[in-house]
């Protein structure tokens, strides 16, 4: 049986290793019901154009949904004989309702505005699965935020031991990156969500059709105006790719975080042994596999940005098959990323954070130097730089942290540097030490202080309700206007 339906230009069918090479239809199998819809929503407009007649629509629609449930339900074996979906899906309803109707199907479009359309609506679900999953996250880390509030930790630069903070301002941190990862996505399904189908080939159609109806009926918010943008530019594609990239960036620095603090060496955290492997041969170890996976997973998404990078960047304008193997990296960067968030997502939930060994580096450390020289400055309106002196000079003359806190040291170095002779008070090492009193002096927005975390925390989570709200906004719109097109869809059928 000759299975092509428009290789007519051609005396010889396609060989089959070529076949093979150029083939796209297992990557399209992403977007099989996104094309169906799409040619659904194709051929209502063509219905309501009086392109098609009644009977014609009714035939199309249901040999269409037809394959749709029997694609759903796994009963339609892909023809591998085919060079990608579109034909193939054609190919389906000829076979069912015949070339005098079937052949009607492909009206006024290409496939060069179609699978822009079908890829467009995958992208938008993927992206509202990525938002509903990173919004459940957040509220995980939320959670842990609220209960490590008063868990003390040294914070690093450098991977030096810096100032006193806690757990929760860590956690803050990795929720303001999520929640400006939000952000992004809605901007970029902003744009995304624009319909193409109707720019045709390159150059629009002589057919009467009508884009803005297609745009209503696939929940598109308005078209892409000029036809060779349409079917031409890939930046839809790049930008997404962009997002993930940016998000594994993010996770793959939350992963080396938790990484290092859960060593041995640190023990700043423990994870349920669930989530770790064992060695073969060393038995007494626990191996943190999951987040290692987590940092090299992240590295593929990125580099799928750059192989989009290199595949779009010396295309000429207008459709090129290059395009074809961008989807691929998109499935990719997708489905890696859902099963990051994932195995985050239980690790929060069930990470065991140990403060005692928090605080044990805390007390080993010249942690609170910083704070000691803020409080030269404030208590005796030493110049700063002069008290930074003074405080590195105590830090150079002893041998462990416990020396820095010795009143006697530190007015003799005032004396000596500042060339003031200056009590200080008796309680003056007390409170210096209470780390309780030593983060409720810093007063800056943004801080570790107890207050400034709470306020954080009240933060984050209403920017977080406030993303959440634009997120089922975009939801409630495709959904409704599936509903409307089924309605109309049911009606002709019927
Ligand atoms: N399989 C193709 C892709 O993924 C579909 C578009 C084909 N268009 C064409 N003019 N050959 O890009």
């Amino acid at each position: 049986m000759k299975k092509d339906i428009y290789r007519d230009r051609l005396e010889a069918p396609l060989n089959e290793k070529v076949l093979n090479f150029i083939s796209s239809i297992e990557d399209d199998l992403w977007i099989a019901e996104e094309d169906i819809i799409g040619t659904e929503a194709h051929n209502l407009m063509l219905y309501e154009q009086k392109i098609l007649s009644k009977n014609e629509i009714k035939k199309i629609l249901s040999s269409l949904e037809s394959i749709r449930k029997k694609f759903l339900n796994g009963q339609i074996k892909i023809d591998k004989n085919f060079e990608d979906i579109h034909p193939f899906i054609e190919k389906c309803v000829i076979d069912e309702i015949g070339i005098e109707i079937g052949g009607k199907l492909h009206t006024g479009r290409s496939r060069n505005d179609q699978v822009s359309v079908d890829i467009r609506l995958k992208i938008r679900n993927e992206l509202n699965k990525l938002s509903e999953m990173l919004i459940d996250l957040i509220d995980v880390l939320l959670d842990l935020s609220q209960k490590t509030i008063n868990s003390y930790m040294p914070l690093y630069t450098h991977f030096q031991r810096g100032q006193l903070g806690v757990f929760a301002h860590y956690i803050n941190n990795y929720i303001a990156q999520i929640i400006r990862s939000l952000e992004r996505i809605e901007e970029i399904y902003n744009r995304i969500n624009k319909n193409p189908l109707g720019a045709c080939a390159i150059g629009g159609t002589s057919i009467n059709i009508n884009r803005m109806r297609t745009t209503e009926l696939l929940g598109f918010d308005g078209i892409f105006e000029n036809s060779i943008d349409a079917i031409s530019s890939r930046d839809y594609i790049y930008e997404v790719l962009m997002c993930t990239a940016l998000i594994s960036i993010q996770f793959s620095r939350i992963a080396e975080d938790l990484l290092i603090w859960s060593t041995k060496e640190f023990q700043f955290i423990e994870l349920d042994d669930q989530y770790c492997s064992v060695s073969s041969v060393m038995p007494q170890k626990k191996n943190p596999d999951t987040i290692e996976l987590i940092r090299s997973k992240s590295s593929k998404v990125i580099s799928n940005l750059f192989s989009a990078s290199m595949m779009i960047k010396a295309v000429p304008s207008g459709y090129f098959k290059d395009f074809q193997e961008l989807k691929p990296l998109l499935t990719n960067s997708f489905d890696t990323l859902f099963s990051i968030i994932e195995i985050f997502n239980i690790i929060f939930k069930t990470i065991k954070v140990n403060e005692k060994n928090m605080i044990k580096t805390i007390n080993q450390s010249y942690i609170l130097a910083l704070d000691l020289a803020e409080y030269l400055v404030q208590m005796f309106n030493i110049p700063f730089r002069i008290s930074h002196k003074i405080v590195a000079n105590l830090v150079k003359q002893s041998s462990n942290p416990k020396d820095i806190m010795n009143k006697e040291k530190i007015e003799t170095l005032i004396l000596e540097i500042y060339k003031h002779k200056i009590e200080l008070p008796s309680d003056f090492i007390e409170t210096l030490q209470d780390l309780e009193l030593c983060l409720q002096k810093r007063i800056s927005q943004g801080s570790p202080s107890k207050s400034e975390v709470k306020n954080a925390i009240k933060a984050l989570d209403k920017q977080k309700e406030a993303i959440k709200i634009k997120y089922l906004k975009r939801v409630e719109t495709i959904k409704n206007a599936t509903k409307h097109r089924e309605d109309i869809i049911k009606r002709l059928i019927a």
